[in-house]
């Protein structure tokens, strides 16, 4: 017998108030991929394995993370008063601590402290003082990571979980309505294109067939962009209400999440959360109670970017070869399995519960004139402090890299890259003066893309970079159009040949004919696949001239490998050895007494200067070096470090293709999971 909404609430609120104040003190571990990736398990395992041994009347649990990553590993303590602290970055020295800690034995805070979540503990500042957040104005997307476990149905019914879905039932609001209050919100597709999510919707609404599907897309395919990750794996009922509301307003009967599989945790934490929800009568038929169904199943990706392209996932769900096709038809007449579809980015969404549950006023009380409410940021790349921010539109660019503590070693800030490979990159002389708001990128020739902020120092080599997009672009190109993987290969060729130091004037002129051409493209992943070429072209014109014509590479360490030599500045330095004995083509000798390193052979890794830096460097003095016919890739194949030496993305943000060259998937799924 399924239960209604207040009844299922009330058996909510007693075990969130349990969990809120416990009886005994409770350590949380944040366990998400980020922290995962940070070392998390260990600890956990051993203050497990402490606690256990030891007898301590301490319990145990898990949270997701609170978006801090540059201070992951993060772990939280509720005590029995239901003040909850957050600490971090934790290491196993410090399970004692936490341990004394959470026994109420330390006199003082903590110097892992971070802040304090909720809670009366007057020697902790609350979190909201955190250097970190001070450009968050009010948490909503985000408003329960930290304050849930993600795995408890129960935890997200108690914080106001469905009540927007039961509202629409108590209300009898009709899919007109539900549209209406989403279209007043302003709200505008976070995948990227920022098409307003309740027009979209009624292209759906109005068909008229037996089936019509709603689709979430979890490709999530940018690198340097982990938002939607963070709301699956931190708030997965926040999609599942959020996807329950969209099918109310387009007469959706059938709903799939199509998460690509190297978000495995993203997959298990959505999965588990819709078997909760058809357990509790939130999905399937009748929901709460009502007259209305609404099923929803988990679709795994391969990885294959262009499956995040919305009728590439769609070919991808229906176990065809994962490729873009030729609209149109548009989805919302011929979609998945031919019939109606809609499909929305996981954020848009996770926007949709807190919109009908508040009104559109409330959500418009953020954001600028073109676009409103949050937006979820992962912000990476050279910055001293990696992590997530839900911020408002209209944020300066320069707010937020102060807010990262700068750049890394303290260098200049070069460049941005925010949106992924398809979004371009805009040089500090223009980044630097805009805020966060699409239009404003659109004017340069960028754009802000779903989420991703990559800032570069002036350490990056512009035609390196250029180089790495370039690749990916055509290793993920579906291979349908001529001009994309066609295009896409010549473009990858003319920047390999110039970082060996072979440019010609010609190239430029070659560049634009093939970024012309790209254009002719069935769909944007060939569109706008040269954007990174022609902002390189444009807004970085010295940099490219003086690799082309003055043959000098102005990047740091390893960069154009024709254009750079290193040598031996330090011929006493100790660590000239071990970098000898580290260089993997034995490249650097020590001939009567004199340590000298052969550039022909040499594969350009870097790993002698990482090790000698004081003794061994690198110089772009105008004359192309003799290298190896053949040079490894100095980004791998498979994307696992997208980014030059200098710019670090957060590990766990690398997201795309695992698959390497010539392997690509023919459907772009991996399997189906009910
Ligand atoms: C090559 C390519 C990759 C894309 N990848 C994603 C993605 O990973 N996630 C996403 O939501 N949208 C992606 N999009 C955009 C989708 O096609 C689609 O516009 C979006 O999912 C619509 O959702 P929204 O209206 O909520 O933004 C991609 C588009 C292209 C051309
Ligand atoms: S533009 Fe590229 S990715 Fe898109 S359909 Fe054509 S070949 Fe495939
Ligand atoms: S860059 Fe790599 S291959 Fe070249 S000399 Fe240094 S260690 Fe050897």
């Amino acid at each position: 017998m399924q239960q209604d909404y207040y009844t299922l609430r009330a058996q909510a609120d007693i075990e969130y108030s349990i969990w809120s104040q416990p009886e005994k003190p409770r350590i949380d571990f944040a366990y998400d991929t980020s922290s995962i990736a940070s070392g998390t398990e260990e600890i956990m395992n051993k203050l497990n394995e402490k606690l256990i041994n030891e007898n301590h009347q301490i319990e145990t649990g898990v949270v997701a993370g609170y978006g801090l990553q540059y201070l992951n590993p993060l772990v939280q303590i509720t005590f029995t008063d239901g003040t909850t602290v957050l600490y971090g970055p934790v290491t196993s020295d410090n399970i004692d601590d936490l341990i004394n800690e959470a026994l109420g034995n330390n006199r003082n805070p903590l110097d892992i402290t971070i802040g304090m979540l909720h809670g009366n503990r007057n020697d902790i500042p609350t979190i909201d003082k955190h250097s970190f957040l001070q450009l968050e104005e009010e948490r909503r997307l985000t408003r329960n990571l930290g304050f849930i476990d993600p795995d408890l149905i129960n935890h997200y019914i108690a914080r106001d979980g469905y009540l927007a879905v039961n509202s629409i039932f108590e209300k009898k609001l009709t899919d007109e309505e539900i549209r209406k209050e989403i279209s007043d919100s302003g709200l505008a597709g976070r995948g990227g294109a920022f098409f307003p999510t309740g027009v979209k919707w009624g292209f759906l609404s109005s068909a008229s067939t037996e089936d019509k599907y709603l689709v979430c897309n979890a490709d999530e395919g940018d690198p340097g962009s982990w938002v939607n990750r963070i709301l699956m794996e931190g708030d997965p009922h926040s999609i599942i209400e959020g996807m329950i509301i969209g099918a109310l307003g387009t007469f959706a009967n059938k709903g799939y999440i199509y998460i690509r599989s190297e978000y495995p945790l993203a997959i298990s934490r959505m999965q588990k959360a819709i078997d909760d929800a058809y357990s509790l009568g939130i999905l399937g038929q009748n929901i709460l109670r009502s007259n209305f169904s609404f099923d929803l199943r988990i679709i795994k990706g391969a990885g294959a970017y262009v499956c995040g392209e919305e009728t590439g996932l769609i070919a991808s769900i229906q176990d065809s070869r994962g490729m873009p096709r030729i609209k149109p038809p548009f989805p919302a007449n011929s979609g998945v399995f031919f019939n109606p579809t809609n499909v929305n980015n996981v954020e848009s969404f996770a926007s949709i519960p807190m919109i009908m549950r508040n009104g559109s006023n409330w959500y418009k009380e953020y954001g600028v004139e073109s676009i409103s409410g949050t937006k979820l940021f992962s912000i990476s790349g050279d910055v001293k402090k990696a992590g997530i921010m839900e911020l408002p539109w209209g944020v300066k660019i320069t707010d937020v890299l102060e807010t990262c503590g700068g750049i890394s070693n303290n260098k200049p800030f070069k460049a941005l890259q925010a949106g992924g490979p398809l979004a371009g990159y805009l040089p500090s002389s223009i980044a630097g003066t805009l805020e966060l708001e699409p239009n404003q990128f659109k004017e340069h020739g960028a754009l802000v893309g779903s989420g991703g902020l990559v800032f570069i120092s002036d350490s990056a080599c512009s035609i390196q970079l250029n180089l790495l997009f370039s690749q990916f672009v055509e290793d993920e190109s579906c291979g349908r159009c001529t001009t994309c993987h066609g295009g896409n290969q010549r473009m990858t060729e003319i920047f390999r040949r110039i970082s060996r130091g072979n440019g010609r004037i010609e190239d430029k002129a070659n560049l634009d004919i093939i970024g012309n051409t790209l254009l002719y493209s069935n769909c944007v992943h060939g569109q706008a696949s040269p954007t990174i070429m022609k902002n390189t072209v444009s807004h970085f014109a010295d940099d490219y001239e003086d690799c082309v014509i003055n043959k000098k590479c102005s990047g740091d360490v390893c960069s154009c490998p024709g254009l750079t030599k290193l040598i031996i500045v330090d011929q006493f330095d100790k660590k000239l050895d071990e970098a000898m004995n580290i260089c993997p083509t034995g490249m650097i000798k020590k001939i009567n007494g004199k340590y000298t390193i052969n550039m022909k052979d040499c594969i350009r890794c870097g790993a002698c200067i990482e090790l000698a830096p004081e003794a061994i460097k690198k110089v772009s003095d105008g004359t192309t070096q003799e290298m190896p016919e053949f040079i490894p890739r100095i980004f791998s194949e498979n994307h696992k470090s997208l980014t030059p030496h200098s710019v670090l993305i957060e590990p766990s943000s690398i997201t795309t293709n695992v698959l390497v060259r010539g392997e690509k998937s023919l459907s772009g799924m991996e399997n189906m999971t009910i």
